[in-house]
């Protein structure tokens, strides 16, 4: 049997070349808004309505989102590539300034987004050093807006071939 595997930087590199929209997932917990950015975003199921996402087993969104079993998913417009940023830097309270919404099981909605859904956790699998947490989709709501865009580490706008 070859038991050979790709290096990870040669398989994040490679999957670069698949470009994807970005999205903020984001939960309350304990009276703290917790928010993080992400790519690995797919629609998995009609009958029920499905989404799936992966995080890092580090993630305290991901964490808080385990505990409190109820996410946003905030698909960013391609004006908001600094909100991207700032949902992947350092900064403490990621939501300070921020236009924010509340559903109505509280979960925090990020103003001018291109989509916005929540989901209640349904299942999650470990997968390596991730976890792929499934949700079903209990709304969703688009904007006639242009998304924003990520491929090669770069932001971009989508353009009609
Ligand atoms: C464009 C982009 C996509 C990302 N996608 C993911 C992802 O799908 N899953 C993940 O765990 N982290 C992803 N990250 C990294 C997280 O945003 C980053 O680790 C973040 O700091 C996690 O925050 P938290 O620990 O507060 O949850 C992505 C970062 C960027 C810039």
């Amino acid at each position: 049997m070859n038991m050979q595997t790709i290096d990870p930087k040669r398989f994040r590199s490679v999957m670069g070349a698949f470009p994807t929209g970005v999205a903020i997932i984001a939960t309350a917990w304990e009276g703290e808004l917790f928010g993080a950015t992400i790519n690995s975003l797919t629609s998995v199921s009609l009958t029920p309505c499905m989404l799936l996402f992966c995080t890092n087993e580090g993630s305290a969104t991901g964490s808080a989102i385990r505990k409190r079993k109820l996410f946003s998913v905030n698909i960013l417009g391609h004006h908001q590539s600094d909100l991207s940023a700032r949902f992947t830097g350092k900064q403490r309270n990621r939501f300070d300034d921020l236009a924010v919404a509340f559903s109505a099981d509280g979960l925090p909605l990020l103003q001018g987004a291109a989509a916005q859904l929540c989901c209640r956790v349904s299942t999650i699998h470990k997968a390596g050093d991730h976890d792929i947490i499934l949700g079903e989709v209990i709304s969703g709501e688009e904007a006639a807006c242009k998304p924003l865009v990520f491929h090669k580490g770069v932001y971009g706008i989508f353009q009609r071939a």
